[in-house]
């Protein structure tokens, strides 16, 4: 019986209204995510302002990254085009014609190169992954281009994406010399200067200091396919920045304590030597200079806050912080945020201090002032004690203190714990890598102000909840369905379905042109005994190709995978004369790293339900997103699409998205990539050798953070190996603790080819309850059909995973 399949999308290629309330959603994200770190009286811009717009993002603004996170949509917004639509007059015209002219012929170059090095074992998406583009050198700005401008905005755009990092080199992490020489001429010019950073991550900003006339600058980050129009938005002042940092801003490379252990890095051993001082947490706790704080961000008015009242209930505290706009211009949002001030010493060396609470205010009118509620729980002042396999709060008092951003702090309250409270005994694994030389600060830190009179409260009760794990639900009805099938339908299930084009990476459904991949669906006796499920990457949008055609019998006709590369940039040669095209566009959102500088749960969610729609329209069942792993090394390719250095900040962010995507419960969202995906070179190989402490304060706690809020309906395990073990095999982090602690109750699948290209085992993803092998292919089901004759697995653990993948067909699909 053929299986008839709904073709997805639309019969013309006009622009539909999804699209447009999704672009414009899109702009409003940017221009919430987008952070002011600079501005010494420069900005807004007049109207009759002439600008002189230099840089490489200037004209080719990137919207997004590369890899498995792009999105093909139908046209981006550059700067340039920003700013002419808003009406500013542009005087350097020659010199973008020049920048463009350039650009054109390094992608021909770069075209080249990647079908040189294509080859039949190294078909073209893996040489295009392993051939990453880089942003040409720019022309010299001559006297002629900068004449007549009042201000010169200066773009500076790096790539980045899957499969490769970032280098500490010039062009890259650092300035190029092209762009040192460019803006040392912008700056004999004595104009004011506005600098925006087009870049996917962090940089080194030690240039700075050199070019006195930056008066003002923003870090743009990856802004999406309205980017350009929300960088004119706010350069304008139309609209008023309130995106701060979700990283810190250290001057160079050397600052970032990670770039030790990953240069040293032997045998791909990579040793999380800075331990649980990551990001500000390092800087903070070893009283670093920054460049700019985690947190930071400015704005065109002033707030004023005040802490009205400081409550604790049971083990809730809440604080009710009110926010006046105190000026005269321009309404505005502020962020608010509270971070707690550790106790130095005692038993274990904490950090100096962690952000335990977020929001983002209204809209504020001139004066206009409003009140909200920060509450957070007691156990997220915790430590994890090694020794005892325990989380604690050491007795002692904790400091709230309320954040412009991470160092500009005031004492708003203090916490008295009376004694040590310890949580319920944790399953932990005693193999805690003990060649592991970690840092820890020594001596006390310096305590925020604490002169003003403050609310003291007491705590005399067991934070920790002392409840076991969850009772297991079992479903009687996805039973009956098990035991109906055979073992091989099992194992069809518990692998990826085979795709037709063989397509491993990439693009490997079939029903749904270009989607990642899909699970099989099996039918008996005429009916659907269970619902195949398609998934599509994320996290900055929907990754499908624009177009595809279907033949006479509705069966998407292969067209070359390259099609869905970069906006169909190779050509859509794979398009037949006499097949029925359909057109899918899909909106690009900012990348992870700029939606999360909004630091706006609402927003995060308000996008999640966007992409829901675009889901239903283009017949997606599961999106491959939000990504969410702690940006620990700057260089790391994939930071953009992760959100933070911070766990709380990332785990509530994620939980807002997925919220959106899930909430009519025909659609899920995967969270990625667990656990320790902090690199990307050899991300296959890879081997993160991290402590207990720092996996369950950070690198897990982020999951756990978004999982104590809603259910993702999956989760992808990542690439590399977690203290030896590739995750997906590891059965510490998936059934330890993600399903025993966490008690996660949802899909776990892998990534993309692990088992087949990363040396993952397929049969010891079900021994870790790491449910669905992706994107499938025959030796999956041959090895676990070995493993399961050699006795090394029981159809009992096949079942156990068959069920996980039963349950979420059936709660998707009905
Ligand atoms: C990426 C995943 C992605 C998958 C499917 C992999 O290369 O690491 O994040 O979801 O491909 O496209």
């Amino acid at each position: 019986m053929k299986n008839h399949v709904k073709n997805y999308g639309f019969t013309t290629a006009d622009v539909q209204p999804y699209e447009q309330e999704n672009r414009t959603l899109a702009r409003r994200v940017a221009e919430e995510s987008i952070v002011l770190l600079k501005n010494d009286q420069c900005l807004p811009l007049h109207k009759e302002m002439k600008i002189g717009l230099f840089g490489s993002g200037a004209s080719k603004t990137v919207k997004g990254g590369t890899g498995s996170g792009n999105v093909n949509e139908r046209y981006s917004v550059s700067i340039y085009d920003g700013l002419k639509n808003a009406g500013q007059l542009i005087v350097s015209e020659a010199w973008i014609d020049g920048y463009d002219t350039i650009y054109a012929l390094a992608r021909q170059d770069w075209k080249k190169k990647i079908a040189a090095s294509e080859s039949p074992k190294v078909p073209f998406l893996l040489a295009y992954f392993d051939t990453p583009f880089s942003l040409p050198a720019e022309p010299l700005i001559l006297e002629e281009h900068v004449r007549e401008a009042d201000v010169n905005v200066y773009v500076i755009s790096r790539d980045s994406g899957e499969g490769y990092d970032r280098k500490n080199e010039k062009g890259d992490f650092q300035l190029s010399d092209e762009e040192y020489r460019n803006l040392a001429i912008l700056n004999q010019q004595k104009k004011p200067i506005v600098l925006i950073l087009n870049v996917g991550g962090l940089m080194d900003l030690s240039f700075m200091k050199d070019f006195s006339y930056i008066k003002a600058m923003l870090n743009m980050s990856f802004a999406g396919e309205e980017g350009g129009a929300a960088v004119a938005n706010l350069l304008t002042g139309k609209s008023n920045p309130s995106g701060r940092l979700t990283d810190t801003f250290a001057f160079s490379y050397e600052d970032w304590p990670s770039a030790y252990s990953v240069e040293k890095a032997t045998n791909d051993r990579i040793e999380y030597n800075e331990d649980i001082f990551v990001g500000y947490k390092w800087f903070d706790s070893f009283n670093e200079q920054v460049a700019y704080p985690f947190g930071y961000g400015l704005s065109y008015t002033d707030f004023k806050t005040t802490i009205k009242s400081v409550e604790l209930e049971d083990t809730t505290v809440s604080i009710v912080v009110e926010t006046e706009n105190i000026g005269d211009t321009y309404a505005g949002k502020d962020v608010k945020q509270l971070y707690c001030e550790l106790p130095s010493g005692g038993v274990l060396e904490k950090e100096k201090k962690r952000l335990i609470a977020f929001s983002k205010t209204a809209l504020l009118a001139p004066h206009e002032s409003k009140q909200e509620v920060l509450s957070f729980d007691l156990s997220q002042l915790s430590s994890f004690d090694e020794a005892k396999g325990q989380e604690f709060i050491e007795q002692g008092v904790y400091t709230i203190v309320y954040g412009q951003n991470a160092q500009q702090v005031t004492a708003v309250a203090q916490i008295e714990f009376s004694d040590t409270f310890y949580s319920e005994k944790k399953m932990h694994q005693v193999n805690n890598p003990d060649s592991l030389v970690k840092k820890a600060p020594s001596g006390s830190y310096e305590p925020a102000d604490i002169s003003h009179t403050l609310t003291t409260l007491t705590c005399t009760k067991n934070p920790f909840s002392q409840s076991v794990g969850a009772e297991k639900q079992t479903d009687t009805a996805i039973n009956d369905i098990i035991a109906q099938l055979s073992i091989e339908e099992k194992l069809s299930l518990v692998v990826g379905k085979l795709s037709k084009s063989n397509s491993q990476v990439g693009a490997a459904a079939s029903k749904i042109y270009s989607a990642s991949g899909e699970t099989s669906s099996i039918q008996k006796n005429g009916e659907t005994l269970v619902a195949g499920l398609t998934v599509c990457d994320g996290p900055a949008g929907l990754r499908l190709s624009n177009e595809y055609q279907v033949d006479q019998n509705n069966d998407p006709v292969l067209q070359d995978i390259s099609v869905m590369i970069d906006e169909g940039e190779y050509g859509t040669t794979g398009l037949q004369a006499g097949k029925q095209t359909f057109y899918r566009y899909c909106t690009a959102f900012p990348v992870g790293s700029c939606l999360a500088q909004s630091w706006d749960s609402h927003l995060l969610e308000e996008v999640g339900l966007a992409l829901a729609v675009e889901m239903d329209l283009f017949g997606i069942d599961i999106w491959l997103a939000p990504g969410m792993n702690i940006h620990r090394y700057p260089l790391c390719g994939r930071n953009f699409e992760y959100f933070s250095e911070d766990p709380l900040l990332s785990g509530h962010l994620a939980a807002a998205i997925v919220m959106g995507v899930q909430k009519d419960g025909t659609k899920g969202a995967t969270i990625k990539h667990f656990a320790c995906n902090n690199q990307e070179t050899d991300r296959m190989s890879s081997n993160s050798i991290v402590s207990e402490r720092a996996l369950r304060e950070l690198y897990l706690k982020n999951f756990e953070n978004c999982l104590e809020r809603v259910t993702p309906v999956s989760i992808m395990t990542s690439y590399n190996k977690v203290n030896e073990v590739h995750s997906p095999n590891n059965v510490y982090i998936l059934t330890t603790i993600l399903r025993d602690e966490f008690n996660y109750t949802g899909l776990v699948m892998t990534d993309w080819t692990t088992t087949t290209l990363g040396g993952a085992s397929a049969y010891e993803c079900l021994v870790a309850e790491n449910n669905l092998i992706m994107p499938g292919a025959r030796q999956d089901i041959d090895a676990i059909m070995q493993a399961i004759n050699d006795q090394k697995l029981s159809v009992d653990q096949v079942d156990r995973n068959v069920y996980e993948l039963i349950k979420i067909a059936k709660s998707i699909k009905g």
